[in-house]
């Protein structure tokens, strides 16, 4: 029996073999005495786990790390620490979040810290491999956004490291917990366009220039590829919605709009060309010309995917449209299937036959409803997937496995496409080193 003194206590853990039962305490009373009446006679000898709210430490405070806010808000979890390298940023974060928290610029310090139950990583994609790794081997739970690592090997390392700990992992998938998209995926599972052949997804990243070309996102050594970063969502979902994931790769693409020959050091707040330049923002948090010499990662890509059981499917994305949107279509035995992300709908058209014998149903439409919060409301509901993943040990939408399989896509179609398009195997996990 575990016992922290000095929590407070709203819910109990019944832990039997592998099977753990949480049973909601109202009002005070003696631990003793509530854990010996709760446990009914026949109850096998067991393993009673106080539990107050999940504690959780971010490393990478600000940007996409104030999602965690939705942790703080719920009344399972509060965020009570902080890394980052920025001081500035760790100040806003007591600031906005939680004035109580524990803050460093050494994110070991906050490792080390018994108090924390849970790490949450926010910090650049090179980084999550060493973050990761350490809160696992730390003895935290983790959630670590996507991508999991810039390399295959360095996400096989990660999930290596999760099954040694013991810990819960996940990855910050929030697409998956998209109202549009899961649609999507119920249509797909109930069959009605029959077995999926062929997937395409048409990505407009009309934010391109602001999100990655103007920071740290704009080089190989800190993304590997932009197939990386977007990419890695939808190539997760074409796996997800399929339930298949990709064997073979080939891909092409270029650097044809960003980069160029401005100095590294340039900011848009120096720039003489301020005015008149296409990209520039100045005062924003991300200045770095979208046109220096650095930048190496590609703008335009295009991939062909050849997954389990035959299915193929194409992605294809561009850093430079003038709109901001994901297009994806399905095409089953039966019928197809596709969305648009500005109507806020999804179509399911089914195939005509002159045979009786055909089941011709209805075409349909979807009118996928709005939800409150970041993502088309797919961040508060990740936060509470990763909640119960950690207090009650469920599996979560947004698993370790599927962040490791779409880098390895992202990584082998990066190599395809800066080496003429050659067709590039994606090696299974390496569970073992
Ligand atoms: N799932 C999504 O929808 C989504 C959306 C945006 C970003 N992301 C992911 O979140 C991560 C962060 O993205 P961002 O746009 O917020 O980046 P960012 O550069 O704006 O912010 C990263 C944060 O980490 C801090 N940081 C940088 N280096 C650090 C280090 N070595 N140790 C500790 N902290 C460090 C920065 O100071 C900053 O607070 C990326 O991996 C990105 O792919 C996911």
């Amino acid at each position: 029996m575990t016992y922290v003194p000095g929590w407070k206590i709203h819910d109990i853990y019944l832990q039997v073999g592998n099977v753990r039962q949480r049973k909601t305490l109202m009002g005070e009373s003696s631990c003793e005495g509530l854990f010996l009446c709760k446990l009914p006679e026949e109850t096998p000898p067991a393993e009673a786990i106080f539990v107050d709210k999940v504690r959780i430490g971010l490393i990478g405070v600000w940007g996409r790390g104030r999602m965690a806010r939705h942790w703080h808000e719920s009344d399972r979890a509060e965020v009570v620490a902080g890394a980052d390298i920025n001081e500035a940023y760790l100040a806003k974060f007591r600031e906005t979040l939680n004035p109580d928290a524990f803050v460093t610029t050494d994110y070991r310090r906050l490792l080390e810290r018994k108090d924390i139950d849970a790490i949450a990583i926010f910090s650049p994609d090179y980084m999550h491999e060493e973050h990761a790794i350490a809160a696992l081997e730390a003895g935290k739970h983790v959630f670590c956004e996507k991508p999991l690592a810039i390399t295959t090997q360095g996400c096989d390392r990660i999930l290596r490291a999760w099954k040694r700990s013991g810990k819960q992992l996940m990855v910050g998938f929030n697409m998956r917990y998209m109202n549009m998209i899961r649609t999507m995926k119920e249509i797909v599972d109930s069959g009605v366009i029959g077995e999926v052949r062929a997937v395409w997804c048409r990505h407009f990243v009309g934010f391109g220039g602001d999100f990655y070309y103007h920071d740290w996102h704009g080089t190989r050594e800190n993304t590997t590829s932009l197939l990386l970063q977007k990419g890695s969502h939808d190539i997760d979902v074409i796996h997800w919605i399929t339930g298949k994931y990709t064997k073979r790769v080939t891909a092409f693409g270029s650097l044809d709009y960003f980069g160029g020959d401005k100095p590294n050091d340039l900011t848009c707040d120096d720039c003489p060309e301020v005015r008149t330049c296409p990209e520039a923002q100045p005062g924003s948090t991300r200045v770095q010309c979208a046109f220096r010499r650095e930048i190496d990662v590609e703008d335009n890509n295009m991939v062909l995917m050849d997954m389990e059981g035959g299915v193929k499917a194409a992605y294809l994305q561009c850093h430079f449209t003038p709109d901001y949107h994901r297009n994806y279509t399905f095409i089953g035995t039966e019928g197809r299937l596709e969305n648009s992300e500005p109507e806020g709908k999804v179509w399911v058209k089914t195939r005509r036959s002159w045979s009786k014998h055909w089941k011709e149903l209805s075409d349909r439409t979807y009118e996928i409803k709005r939800a409150e919060g970041g993502h088309g409301g797919a961040d508060p509901v990740i936060c509470e997937d990763f909640l119960d993943m950690v207090i009650d040990g469920k599996e979560p939408v947004a698993t370790p496995e599927a962040g490791r399989m779409s880098v390895a896509v992202g990584c082998a179609a990066a190599h395809s496409l800066r080496n003429g398009g050659i067709p590039v195997d994606i090696a299974p996990i390496a569970w073992e080193e």
